[in-house]
């Protein structure tokens, strides 16, 4: 029976990987809406598929949410990678302190025996701010790391349940639901068919960068995240997926 549920999960991890058109998918078992350890196998997937990709020196961005934090988590040392510089993805997308890429940028670096730089950004900004803080020297600095990560490990959420979380004013929901956003990445709202709806202004990787990376990893499970996940692919800026088995049954329902 083990063999067979193995092998089953190859099987799924095909057809995920055609159906979003992606170069890896990693499938781990059960659901992560329904229970916490699933998350966390995905960040011990997410920690097992980096330790294969990283080399020395490396630069890793990381973005918030629960589910990268379940990566932070599970890092150890990366023995065959040392001196990896982590880096937040982006500045701050209006998240609890326990969400934001900065902290767990900080917990991942140390738990893998690297280094971090952080990001120090206040949100939402302004177009005037924006314009000026880019400008300031030590962001810039910061800046410049960041757009040139080699790998970048995101999350993928629901679009009502991002709106909510943050501190989104109601015009900006409002926005996101005429817009019929289904899904979010770094900040860009997502509709059915991958199309911008909203996007947070804030500094660090904006989604075109990721054309230039190496390596973009996504991890996200569960079933209340199938559409916003096929949502995001739709627009195909990341290499590899770690899901769980809820999501990717769902993710290929129709096909
Ligand atoms: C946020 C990321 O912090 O976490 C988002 O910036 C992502 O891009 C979200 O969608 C996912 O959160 P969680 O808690 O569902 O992993």
């Amino acid at each position: 029976a083990f063999m067979n549920e193995l092998r089953g999960f190859k099987d799924l991890e095909q057809q995920v990987k055609q159906r979003l058109q992606l170069d890896h998918v990693v499938i781990v078992p059960g659901d992560s809406d329904e229970l916490s350890w699933v998350k966390q196998e995905m960040g011990k997937a997410c920690v097992r598929y980096m330790k294969g990709i990283l080399r020395s020196d490396d630069t890793v961005a990381v973005t918030g949410g629960g589910t990268i934090a379940a990566v932070a988590e599970m890092m150890t040392p990366l023995e065959q990678a040392g001196n990896c510089l982590f880096v937040p993805a982006r500045g701050g997308l209006g998240e609890q302190m326990e969400n934001q890429a900065n902290t767990i940028c900080a917990e991942m670096a140390k738990k893998a025996n690297g280094t971090y730089r952080l990001l120090y950004v206040p949100d939402p900004l302004s177009e005037e701010s924006y314009q000026t803080i880019i400008e300031e020297p030590s962001i810039k600095e910061v800046l410049t790391i960041i757009r040139g990560a080699g790998v970048v490990v995101h999350g993928i959420g629901d679009a009502t349940t991002m709106a909510e979380r943050r501190k989104t004013p109601q015009e900006v929901i409002d926005t996101i639901q005429e817009g019929k956003a289904v899904g979010e990445a770094f900040g860009y709202y997502f509709n059915e068919e991958g199309s911008i709806v909203h996007k947070v202004r804030t500094v660090g990787i904006q989604l075109e960068d990721l054309q230039h990376t190496n390596c973009v990893i996504a991890v996200a499970g569960g079933k209340s995240k199938a559409k916003a996940i096929s949502s995001y692919f739709n627009l195909g800026q990341s290499n590899v997926l770690i899901t769980d088995e809820s999501a990717a049954k769902e993710l290929i329902k129709g096909s």
